[in-house]
């Protein structure tokens, strides 16, 4: 059978990293995924007020994730934590009450930063919410990278084979994870 990803990622940025490496993953997977990337960038603030009337972005959202059978979170670190624009995602997912997109779906959490410790805190922040939208979230391996040059080649493919086989091995973990748990 084939297995959809909703594709999640922290960082609006058009050069972004994470976005990089979101497509490198893909590029890895087994011939039966697909992966499709969430567009979060035109979900208004989140407001309570709003829940018996969600925005039209909001309900896209919503039933892209109810349609996938995993949810792949790649997202930088923000002052230690998770972007504002990934936690309003979230937010919005999770309403209205009862009705959350995200319970169920398997998850990974995966990340990149030029920073050193390559996105840590933010990916255990992450986590914790994860836990509480009840996303059986893959614990091993993790994925922390730290973004340097030549990272990806010009195809936007894993330049450095080492790197390349450890991406091959979280993926193919993933994969197994989402077969285990897709409904
Ligand atoms: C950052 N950055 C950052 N990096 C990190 O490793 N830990 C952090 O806490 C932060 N904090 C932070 C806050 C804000 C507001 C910005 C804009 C940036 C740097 C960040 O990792 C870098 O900008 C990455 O390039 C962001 O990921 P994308 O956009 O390339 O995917």
């Amino acid at each position: 059978s084939q297995f959809k990803i909703a594709v999640v990622i922290g960082s609006l940025r058009k050069d972004s990293f994470n976005r990089k490496l979101a497509l490198a993953l893909a590029a890895l997977a087994p011939a039966e995924f697909t992966f499709e990337h969430v567009r979060i960038d035109d979900l208004p603030l989140y407001n309570q007020d709003d829940d018996g009337n969600q925005a039209v972005s909001v309900q896209r959202m919503r039933s892209e994730v109810a349609g996938a059978q995993g949810v792949l979170f790649v997202t930088p670190e923000y002052n230690r934590s998770i972007p504002g624009v990934l936690k309003n995602a979230l937010d919005h997912g999770s309403r209205p009450y009862g009705q959350s997109a995200w319970g169920g779906k398997p998850a990974g959490v995966v990340g990149i930063s030029p920073g050193a410790i390559g996105t840590a805190l933010a990916q255990q922040h992450l986590r914790n919410v994860l836990a509480y939208l009840d996303m059986p979230t893959l614990g091993q391996p993790e994925l922390f990278l730290q973004a340097k040059e030549d990272l990806f080649d010009g195809a936007g493919h894993i330049a450095n084979p080492g790197t390349k086989e450890f991406l091959q091995k979280w993926v193919n973990q993933y994969a197994a994870w989402v077969k285990k748990h897709a409904a």
